[in-house]
């Protein structure tokens, strides 16, 4: 395990220098921790979490993603939002929808979508259509602004509705659909 990382890291370091000798990269993908009990890496797992820190350039993961984030129900509780549509647009007027999985993730792969910024989103569900008025300048991962708790630096984590309540979690998840979000109310 060990000396794959390093030969990784050497191949990496071959393509572009200092991928694997970033200090401050390696301290915010460190600072993510573990993977959450029963929630292997894929599809469902680090709701809430910025997923372009790892599924980007410099890794870890190898998948990587021109944009990534996820949906929740409410502003309150941390409970994915199944089948939310978010449509995004960059500058030169190109287009992407993705659509949430039960724990409200989705993602654009960089592969599908390498957008010129700055990008406007909205999300919409059934008759529920929400709109960020600012643009994206360049960061890919939704939740690096959204986070939680709201604050005069954070708009909070992303809902589709925006008073809590109490719709029931979605059904048939393979995973539970609550994230654990440090700081959601
Ligand atoms: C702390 C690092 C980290 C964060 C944050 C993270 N991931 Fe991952 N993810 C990984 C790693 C490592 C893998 C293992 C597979 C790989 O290398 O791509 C993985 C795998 C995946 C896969 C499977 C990729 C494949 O090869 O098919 C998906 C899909 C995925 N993550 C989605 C997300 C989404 C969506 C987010 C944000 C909500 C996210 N991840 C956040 C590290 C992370
Ligand atoms: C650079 C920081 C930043 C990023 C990245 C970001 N947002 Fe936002 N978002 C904000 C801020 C600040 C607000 C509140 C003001 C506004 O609407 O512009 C907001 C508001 C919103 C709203 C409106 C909420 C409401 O009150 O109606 C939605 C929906 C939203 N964002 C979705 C997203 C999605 C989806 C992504 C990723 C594709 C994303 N945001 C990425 C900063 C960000």
């Amino acid at each position: 395990m060990k000396a794959t990382f390093t030969l990784l890291c050497f191949g990496a370091a071959l393509l572009a220098i200092g991928s694997c000798a970033d200090p401050v990269h390696d301290l915010q993908v460190k600072a993510l921790g573990g993977e959450a009990p029963n929630i292997p890496a894929g599809d469902y797992h680090r709701a809430g979490q910025p997923c372009t820190t790892c599924h980007g350039q410099y890794g870890p993961a190898t998948k990587q993603f021109a944009i990534g984030g996820t949906i929740f129900h409410g502003p309150d509780k941390a409970i994915g939002e199944e089948g939310v549509r978010v449509e995004m647009i960059d500058a030169t007027g190109s287009q992407r929808n993705a659509t949430t999985n039960c724990v409200g993730n989705f993602f654009v792969p960089t592969s599908d979508w390498d957008p010129a910024y700055p990008v406007l989103v909205m999300i919409r569900k059934g008759a529920i259509g929400r709109t960020m008025n600012s643009h994206i300048g360049r960061e890919g991962s939704c939740n690096q602004c959204h986070k939680d708790p709201p604050s005069f630096d954070s708009p909070g984590h992303i809902s589709l509705v925006p008073n809590e309540d109490n719709a029931p979690p979605p059904q048939d998840c393979p995973v539970s659909p609550v994230a654990s979000l440090p700081g959601a109310r």
